[in-house]
């Protein structure tokens, strides 16, 4: 979604903007701009569609300065055009502005602005803002910013700069990620640190109602009132050859590869394996709030709904506890019922997810402990969470999330271990279960070894116009994951299902041309699935089996076989994920579509 970039320093603005742009490509935008103050005033530059565009606009003669703010817009009000992109202006043209979020009382804001006599050239919610804050303009930006901010609603990350001031941007956050970059002699401002990471890894991350002025050899952080706000300088653990593609095709196909290790990170320091437990030192609940827990919520968005999904079935398995998966975007805006007993765990891999930050707040306020597992290190929910478990699988910028689920699940598995053993779970079960997670970076590195065999089966599909997935247990939620992974990416209409609820209505969709991805592993429900599979094969459906071995009843009903290692059933979905992954990376290839950038998807979505 929208990224920032801003920069003050000795060197040209505009090679570094379109540098830090470029990094910001995976967040998902369509289009961009940057604006750089010098001697002349502000001057800018934006397109629609790509940042290869901006940077064949700006040419060989770039607008010259070494402050300048950049933009990659996410369309939300008004088309992704030219006009629209960011940065946006006052009417003199003197303030220049980019931002991240979405003004709710825009419309009521414009009316009055353009009584007033301002005149609109977007159809922005964000061009408001360059308005009012030229309305309030009397010599000092900063000033002027504090108080157009007091009339605004809605949540924003901003970077503001005017011609009259050309050794500061003024940056403001509510709701929407902004970081500064702290260098020497040259500070940065992005609302992501992977656009910074080349540069710096000194970050200090502004927090809700603060503002921050950056100059070159510094920065100064208030907040709405003016009153100072100590901030603490934290470090980015990861290097910038982690954002790189590292001789991969695409992120997408990177981050799959890189699945053992992340696995491995997962695990590192946390696995108890002769006491079969976890230590998980980052939960910050002492053993009478976790014995007081009487029921967990977990709360997500996409992907990681499909994890919560799985973390559900562990967890009522091995604490014997009550589980509930929400919808974060559900569970904010009703009245759930939750209270000082209710763990909530919220899932994200961003940490900015803007439904699921809001749905870890309203269980807040009502009292109840909230977790996060989360991947992204300093991100917003990370840093409201009372606690929680970082995923550590580095950085994943393929907007289709991959390495990320499957540490998602690992994650939950760790979770479930050190809360299972505190109640159901005998040492030598829990043994089991560590010793089973032990060998899931190996046992993915053997799918990945195999990953020809996915190739051809998607040679033969990637034609199709449906599919369908099916799984029934641990693997009902990596049917969704793997139809949502097909469709995200490929565009190709895809469905999972529970297997057995088929027969309640996609059962009329089968035909000789609906290829049905089947999860047909050996755990407690494999009877019931080789039932499932004759259902669509009396439809003369194709199956596509992900099994744990070719023999038997499965030889003769599936038209192709993929098969992954044995675990124990509740992780089996860590291993099964994978060649659903490799299934939809491939037929997107083929499709000659853009993988790292699907159409219309944000990699993190910051608004609601
Ligand atoms: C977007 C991404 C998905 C992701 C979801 C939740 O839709 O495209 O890949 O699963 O957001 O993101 P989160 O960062 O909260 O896990």
């Amino acid at each position: 979604m929208c990224g920032i970039i801003g920069y003050v320093g000795p060197d040209q603005a505009v090679p570094v903007l379109l540098e830090g742009l470029r990094k910001l490509e995976y967040r998902g935008y369509d289009s961009a701009g940057l604006a750089v103050v010098n001697g002349k005033g502000v001057e800018v530059a934006k397109e629609a569609g790509s940042v290869s565009l901006l940077e064949a606009a700006v040419g060989s003669a770039p607008p010259s300065g070494s402050l300048g703010i950049a933009h990659t817009r996410w369309a939300t009000h008004g088309e992704p055009t030219r006009l629209n992109a960011h940065p946006h202006l006052s009417c003199d043209g003197r303030i220049a502005l980019v931002h991240n979020g979405i003004i709710e009382n825009a419309a009521a804001l414009k009316e009055r602005l353009l009584a007033e006599g301002h005149a609109f050239q977007s159809s922005t919610d964000t061009e408001v803002l360059a308005h009012l804050i030229e309305e309030h303009y009397a010599g000092d930006l900063e000033v002027a910013v504090r108080a157009a901010l007091t009339r605004v609603e809605g949540t924003y990350g901003l970077a503001v700069v005017h011609c009259a001031e050309p050794d500061r941007i003024v940056a403001a956050r509510m709701g929407s990620p902004l970081l500064i970059g702290v260098g020497i002699g040259a500070q940065y401002l992005a609302s992501d640190a992977a656009a910074v990471v080349g540069h710096t890894r000194r970050v200090v991350y502004l927090e809700d109602g603060e503002l921050a002025v950056i100059t070159r050899d510094g920065y100064r952080t208030t907040d709405l009132q003016n009153t100072h706000v100590n901030k603490t300088i934290a470090e980015i653990s990861w290097d910038v050859k982690e954002i790189q593609k590292g001789g991969y095709q695409h992120f997408m196909l990177k981050e799959i590869h890189e699945q053992p290790e992340s696995l491995r990170n997962a695990l590192r320091g946390r696995l108890v394996r002769g006491e079969g437990t976890a230590r998980l030192g980052g939960l910050n609940l002492t053993s009478k709030e976790l014995a007081a827990v009487d029921r967990i919520v977990i709360t997500a968005c996409g992907t990681s709904w499909h994890a919560a999904l799985v973390g559900e079935y562990m967890l009522e398995e091995c604490t014997g506890l009550p589980v509930e998966v929400e919808y974060a975007s559900e569970f904010r805006y009703r009245n759930p019922v939750v209270d000082a007993h209710t763990l909530v765990i919220g899932i994200s891999q961003s940490g900015e997810t803007a439904d699921t930050q809001m749905a870890m707040r309203e269980a807040k306020r009502k009292g109840a402990k909230v977790l996060g597992i989360i991947n992204v290190v300093g991100s917003t929910i990370a840093r409201e969470a009372d606690g929680g478990i970082y995923l550590h699988a580095g950085p994943e910028i393929g907007v289709a999330s991959t390495k990320a689920f499957t540490s998602q699940i690992l994650t939950l598995a760790l979770f479930t271990l050190f809360l299972g053993r505190r109640r159901l779970l005998s040492a030598e079960r829990g043994r089991t279960i560590a010793m089973a997670m032990d060998e899931l970076p190996e046992q993915v590195a053997q799918i990945l070894a195999k990953e020809e065999e996915v190739r051809e089966m998607a040679r033969l599909y990637f034609e199709a116009t449906n599919a369908l997935y099916l799984g029934r247990g641990y693997n009902f939620p990596v049917a969704l994951e793997g139809a949502l992974k097909l469709k995200e990416i490929s565009y190709i209409h895809a469905e999972g299902y529970p297997a057995a609820e088929m027969k309640h209505g996609p059962i009329a969709l089968i035909d000789e041309n609906m290829p049905v991805v089947v999860l047909a592993i050996r755990d407690g429900v494999y009877k019931k699935v080789l039932s499932n599979i004759q259902e669509v094969k009396a439809r003369r459906g194709r199956i596509i089996a992900i099994a744990n071995d070719v023999d038997g009843e499965i030889r003769n009903l599936a038209d192709h076989i993929f098969t992954v290692p044995q675990t124990l059933d509740m992780l089996t979905p860590v291993l099964t994920a994978v060649p659903l992954q490799l299934l939809a990376y491939h037929i997107a290839v083929l499709r000659g579509c853009d993988v790292d950038r699907p159409r219309n998807l944000a990699k993190s979505v910051t608004i609601e």
